[in-house]
């Protein structure tokens, strides 16, 4: 498997557990200054290397594994993916909290601009971090317009990096460039806080976001562009379904966790499925990928074409805003505010 690195120079490489926010126990100092895998006797180095390439190097990711997923990397037995988790557990804040203590966490949450005042007053302020949005939409709508938008964004004004996995190959240095250029920011800067991770199909998808999100240091902004493309293409037959939604879930789920831990804003974009019958009552498109991305995803966005750039973005899923629709412009320096 590729190794996806940071091409960031100035900043050394963290792990997970240096980017998270400050904890009430850090009991164990000494540990803490460790690698979490090294502190626990009995786990010897095929097997530290083992959890490392699948994504459990730190003890946040073990602490929010299942045993399941600890004792599906070969050669981990139950009783040590047990012992990890509750190892872990006791070293990690699970998160109990008071209802007053979330508005510390609220506080924490950023928002990342679109370039849009409306699209932004649509969403609160912008993309919210610490959880996943879903832009869905037909073909050519903007999704992966919009994508690099938020990538330029987030590399000025939140400073950070983004982790971009590309499904379909629509990652465009070009896009960068122009809309870089245009945001006054020097294009070479941009391109090298962003790693792009080229997915060739779904299983590659899944192994290069968790590497990705485990490995880049400093990510604001996680990007999946698409979420469904692969798993649609492979999983055709009806009987391929359960297994299909149960990945997505996974993928999804693994996701949103790290878009908390990190407090990075997770984007994943998605197509729509002309539903025939619908035509005439409401909406002729659905996202596709059904319950599992529909619940999974924090909030999501419907975007629809226009004339020329023209484009308009509908809400309909968020846990804090009300559902609302907006209109905006996708032109050759991004996405800005549409006025006729
Ligand atoms: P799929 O990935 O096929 O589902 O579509 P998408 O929603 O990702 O569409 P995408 O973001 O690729 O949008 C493509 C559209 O953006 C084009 O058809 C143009 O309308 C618009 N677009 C792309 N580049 C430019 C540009 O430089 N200038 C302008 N004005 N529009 C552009
Ligand atoms: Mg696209």
């Amino acid at each position: 498997m590729a190794k996806v690195e940071s091409k960031e120079k100035g900043i050394p490489p963290k792990a997970i557990s240096e980017t998270e926010k400050p904890k009430k126990s850090q009991k164990k100092t000494t540990d803490s200054e460790k690698p979490f895998l090294k502190t626990i006797s009995g786990i010897g180095p095929t097997t530290r290397q083992r959890l490392e390439e699948a994504g459990y190097g730190s003890k946040e990711s073990i602490a929010l594994a299942t045993k399941a997923q600890l004792t599906e990397i070969s050669g981990i037995a139950e009783k040590t993916a047990a012992l990890l988790i509750r190892e872990a557990r006791a070293r990690f804040d699970l998160g109990l909290k008071k209802g007053s203590e979330y508005e510390a966490s609220a506080k924490t949450r950023v928002k990342l601009t679109t370039g849009s005042q409306a699209f932004d007053s649509l969403l609160g302020g912008g993309f919210e971090t610490g959880s996943i949005t879903e832009l869905a939409g037909e073909n050519g709508c903007g999704k992966t317009q919009i994508a690099h938008q938020l990538a330029i964004n987030c590399v000025k004004f939140l400073d950070q990096d983004v982790v971009w996995i590309d499904t379909e190959g629509t990652f465009r240095f070009n896009r960068i460039v122009q809309i870089a250029e245009a945001a006054g920011m020097d294009p070479d800067t941009v391109l090298s806080r962003i790693t792009v991770g080229r997915a060739y199909n779904s299983e590659h998808q899944m192994a290069l976001t968790e590497e990705a999100l485990t490995m880049v240091p400093n990510v604001g902004l996680i990007i999946v562009d698409s979420l469904m493309a692969h798993f649609r293409s492979e999983f055709a037959g009806r009987g391929t379904l359960a297994e299909r939604q149960q990945l997505i879930g996974k993928h999804l789920s693994f996701i949103s966790k790290q878009a908390e831990i990190l407090n990075c804003v997770g984007i994943v974009t998605n197509q729509v499925s002309a539903k025939p019958d619908a035509m005439f009552f409401g909406d002729p498109n659905k996202p596709v990928g059904g319950n599992v991305v529909g619940h999974t995803v924090t909030s999501r966005l419907m975007i629809r074409k226009g004339k020329a750039i023209k484009r308009t973005a509908t809400l309909t899923k968020s846990p804090e805003l009300p559902d609302g629709k907006i209109e905006f412009a996708i032109t050759g320096e991004g996405v800005q505010d549409y006025s006729k």
